[in-house]
């Protein structure tokens, strides 16, 4: 059986490193039979900036976010994924802007007793993936830990693509070999 995949991207270039990345990746995952879903965060407008930290989801039983905006949605759908893919772009070591605020949005995918000190996810059991481009080849590992660390906490698996000196956007197709390893990564997860 092959892999449910939801690729969430956070890159504005539409044609950039990052949507070079995610389409070969999927191509490979498609190759395999697996569906693949690809959102941008980039292009969608969100009623608040990232998580406001209302803790509203916190006391209901959905594991969902209590905004009704572009965000709700693709939280949903990493609910329902076997594979939940993040690309970005490194932005100052970190991951970008726009990708993140969905990110932390994933808070109502959780549920915590403090009292109890417990903690349940719907996320326990899929794989987590993180493919990401730089410019240099400083920073990868260092945006990376924060995704591994998520997804250890959550009970994901992890997986990872980092691609350095990747020079501007479009400019990742020069790196020789790329292509084909992207690819491969995709098929692998599919
Ligand atoms: C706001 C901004 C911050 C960036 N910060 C870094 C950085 O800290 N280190 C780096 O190597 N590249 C940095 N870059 C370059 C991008 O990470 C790199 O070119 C990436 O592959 C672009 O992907 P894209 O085409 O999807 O936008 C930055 C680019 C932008 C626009």
């Amino acid at each position: 059986m092959s892999n449910k995949i939801l690729v969430i991207s956070g890159s504005p270039v539409k044609n950039g490193n990052t949507a070079t990345l995610v389409n070969w990746f999927t191509a490979g995952a498609r190759a395999k039979g697996a569906p693949v879903e690809i959102i941008n965060t980039a292009f969608l407008k969100y009623k608040v900036n990232g998580c406001i930290s209302c803790r509203r989801c916190q006391k209901i039983a959905a594991y969902e976010c209590v905004i009704n905006d572009a965000a709700k949605p693709i939280l949903a759908k990493m609910n329902d994924a076997d594979v939940i893919v993040m690309a970005t772009p490194l932005y100052f070591y970190g991951p970008s802007a726009q990708l993140k605020l969905v990110m932390d949005r994933m808070f109502s995918l959780f549920k915590w007793d403090n009292k109890n000190d417990t903690m349940t996810t719907r996320l326990t059991g899929k794989t987590f993936v993180l493919i990401a481009s730089a410019f240099e080849d400083v920073g990868l590992k260092d945006l990376e830990r924060p995704f591994a660390i998520t997804a250890d906490y959550a009970g994901m698996k992890f997986r990872s693509l980092l691609v350095p000196n990747a020079g501007e956007s479009g400019e990742v197709k020069k790196i020789p070999g790329i292509r084909t390893k992207t690819i491969a990564f995709g098929k692998k997860l599919g």
